[in-house]
């Protein structure tokens, strides 16, 4: 079977700005796939091109191994930046206006009402809704004419915990139905609390992609060196120790999973043992997503 969605040399570049180079990437049935990148990597001009709103300059996407008409982005619904309802008209009459748009049958409003809970909230204007209200009639919409990829661009952007919570809950209802869910963000812990699958894109290029749950494996190892006699036994005392090497004088420290140089940096501080020298040799991949998401563009 063909991939949801496979992207071989996808460029986009606005005159000097290279938004997205040589992109190549496979998105398969049931995944749901992250999009990770600080902000200008070129999320939303990835998506933009995968919608048929921006024209890449350059390299191919195909949608079940198909070219992409207008016929298969049928198949396709999206939540892209700024979704646009009328604010005096309520909720599902600014759906039964796309519904109509979309040419699909009315008869879907209510099971998209209720996948987003907004049921009961239905028959207030738009303009009353909470920012998340907002964004789950935007994933409602999408969702009208059942298609069988939803693409959401930076979903929880600006809602409260709690309205993040709720739309990370909705993607998970989604994805149980057998959907293929695309998803860009800028925010490591929401591709690994959502997402089976991620790309990392910086400036325009990927730099890594993979199943989500091989992020926090990989440990870290530091060479650490002080002036401390029992330096050896305080290294081993360390609960993110799993091994200890002592090479050309210095100690190479291997961590578990999810400790990092600064954690074991804290515990000699906090034992009176200030490190010498202190030096990760091998970054765990979360850390450096970490790193890559922390610089601008
Ligand atoms: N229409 C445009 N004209 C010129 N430059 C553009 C245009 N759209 C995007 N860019 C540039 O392309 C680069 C990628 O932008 P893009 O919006 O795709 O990034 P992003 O990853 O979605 O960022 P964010 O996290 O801020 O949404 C940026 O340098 C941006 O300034
Ligand atoms: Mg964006």
């Amino acid at each position: 079977m063909a991939p949801v969605l496979s992207i071989q040399n996808l460029t986009k570049h606005f005159g000097r700005i290279k938004a997205v180079n040589n992109l190549v990437l496979e998105v398969t049935s049931g995944q749901v796939f992250g999009m990770l990148g600080p902000n200008g990597s070129g999320k939303t001009t990835t998506l933009g091109m995968l919608m048929g709103v921006t024209n890449p300059t350059s390299g191919s996407f195909y949608w079940f191994g198909e070219e992409p008409t207008p016929q298969i982005r049928k198949k396709i619904g999206a939540v892209l930046e700024h979704p646009i309802f009328y604010p005096y008209l309520s909720g599902q009459k600014n759906l039964e206006l796309n519904a109509m748009i979309k040419e699909c049958p009315v008869a879907n409003i209510p099971r998209v009402l209720d996948l987003v809970e907004l049921t009961d909230r239905k028959n207030d204007k738009y303009k009353t809704y909470s920012l998340g209200m907002k964004q789950r009639l935007a994933i409602a919409s999408a969702l009208l004419n059942d298609p069988t990829v939803l693409i959401l661009d930076e979903p929880t952007n600006g809602l409260d915990p709690m309205g993040i919570a709720e739309i990370r809950e909705i993607i998970r209802k989604i994805a149980a139905q057998g959907k293929t869910i695309i998803l860009a963000s800028h925010l490591l812990d929401e591709v690994q609390k959502v997402c089976t699958h991620f790309a990392v894109l910086k400036k325009g290029n990927l730099v890594y992609t993979g199943p989500v749950g091989e992020v926090g494996s990989g440990a870290e190892i530091v060479e650490v060196n002080a002036d401390a006699e029992a330096l050896n036994e305080l290294l081993l005392q360390f609960s993110g120790t799993t091994s200890i090497n002592r090479e050309n004088g210095s100690y190479h420290v291997s961590l578990r999973d999810g400790f990092h140089s600064k954690d074991l940096n804290k515990f000699l501080f906090e034992r009176g043992v200030v490190a010498t020298h202190l030096v990760t040799k091998k970054k765990s991949l979360e850390k450096q997503f970490l790193e890559i998401l922390s610089e601008s563009t």
